[in-house]
């Protein structure tokens, strides 16, 4: 599966970015088993502890439509000197929703981008067997 465009709406979406305290934006790009494209951006709040990062908010958001199942998760900051994966709290969301194997990518303010799996930004996952049907 090409990600191209995936990452494309991954970038769009940072410009929607509610970061007036970080300034510092991010956009976040799902791709749902059907080949829809959910995105997100950070929503932040002056009680600081309350901001929504951009890959929870692509998840709240595609979740609240309906779809449950996601292949693929991209992320881009335009100002992030590095490429950025997703934050410990993000990680622990997208491991709910997203199989070990599916590709999470990744990048910084020059579109460098990089790509890892589920298993590798979230080893020792645990509390599957907790979801009822
Ligand atoms: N942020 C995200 O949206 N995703 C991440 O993976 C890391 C951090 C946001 C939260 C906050 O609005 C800003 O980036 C700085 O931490």
């Amino acid at each position: 599966m090409d990600h191209e465009s995936l990452r494309a709406a991954a970038v769009a979406a940072a410009s929607n970015s509610y970061s007036p305290y970080s300034r510092f934006r991010v956009g976040a790009a799902l791709l749902c088993a059907d080949g829809t494209i959910v995105t997100g951006t950070n929503v932040e709040n002056r009680s600081y502890g309350l901001t929504i990062c951009a890959e929870r908010s692509a998840i709240a958001t595609a979740i609240s439509a309906g779809y449950r199942e996601f292949t693929a998760i991209a992320v881009h900051s335009p100002d992030a000197p590095v490429p950025l994966p997703p934050c410990g709290a993000c990680r622990q969301v997208i491991s709910e929703f997203m199989d070990h194997d599916a590709i999470v990518h990744f990048s910084d303010a020059d579109g460098h981008w990089e790509h890892a799996t589920v298993r590798q930004i979230i080893p020792f996952d645990s509390l599957h067997h907790l979801r009822q049907p």
